[in-house]
């Protein structure tokens, strides 16, 4: 693994939680996922279209933030587990699930000993694996904690629009890079892989590929922020995939 930022020391285990931790940016981001381009109207809208017929399911939220798809998902009937490091990010899901969702804070790189094996119908992780060290022992955990047919649902940086922001290292190596979130005013570190690392640590943690999205933006993108609707018509910022456990 390399770094483009060879300057600052980092903690791998914990990459962002410095942010995400920080009361300020977690309410600032709670606020601003509710409308944003990229969130509400395009991340989203395709996540959801992978959520078919939540009610009466078990479901994990990997990495909830402030809570948005575990109260959209207890709403509609799910019997909800929202996991997140920051315990800034867990105070805002309790807020938003009141009673309705089970909400522990805990750290993806580590076992989660806590959960039972093949406890869940289904695992939404909507633009957390990139924080993620080691993706296999995640995939790994997240195939353990499903029943077999038992779905995972997951989006993350386009590897296509991650390299080409971030050019100066190797698409073909991990890299961390750093985003500029201009809107912000932070920077904020990623781990970017290449597609064929996502494919083959899907297979070797006994998944199937079901669906994979690259969505357009909707047309209320195009209504309420045109100039951001025409760069995601054109070039694909997240990529989605909705994966079956095989065995
Ligand atoms: C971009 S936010 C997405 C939040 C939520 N899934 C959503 O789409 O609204 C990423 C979330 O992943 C959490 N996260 C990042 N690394 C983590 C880790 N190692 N363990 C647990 N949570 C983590 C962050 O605290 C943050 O809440």
């Amino acid at each position: 693994m390399t770094e483009n930022n060879k300057n600052k020391i980092i903690n791998l285990d914990n990459l962002a939680l410095d942010i995400y931790g920080d009361r300020n940016f977690a309410e600032s981001y709670a606020r601003k996922i509710e409308y944003n381009a990229h969130n509400a109207l395009y991340e989203r809208p395709a996540t959801l279209s992978l959520i078919k017929n939540p009610s009466g399911k078990k479901i994990l939220d990997a990495g909830c933030g402030p809570g948005v798809y575990s109260s959209w998902l207890s709403d509609n009937g799910a019997c909800v587990t929202a996991i997140d490091f920051s315990e800034e990010m867990i105070r805002l899901t309790k807020e938003k699930t009141g009673d309705s969702a089970r909400v522990i804070q805990a750290n993806l790189n580590l076992p989660m000993d806590f959960l039972e094996d093949e406890e869940f119908d289904m695992i939404v992780s909507s633009m957390v694996i990139h924080y993620i060290k080691d993706l296999r022992k995640l995939f790994s955990e997240f195939n353990r904690v499903l029943k077999t047919g038992g779905e995972l649902i997951f989006s993350t940086g386009h590897p296509f629009t991650d390299y080409s922001l971030h050019p100066g290292g190797n698409y073909f190596e991990t890299e961390i890079i750093n985003d500029d979130w201009s809107s912000y005013n932070i920077s904020m570190p990623s781990f970017r892989r290449p597609l064929n690392e996502l494919f083959s640590t899907i297979k070797e943690t006994d998944f199937r590929i079901d669906e994979l999205l690259e969505p357009q933006p909707s047309e209320e993108c195009r209504l309420k922020f045109n100039d951001i609707y025409e760069i995601l018509s054109r070039q694909p910022w997240f990529i989605f995939f909705k994966l079956i456990k095989e065995k």
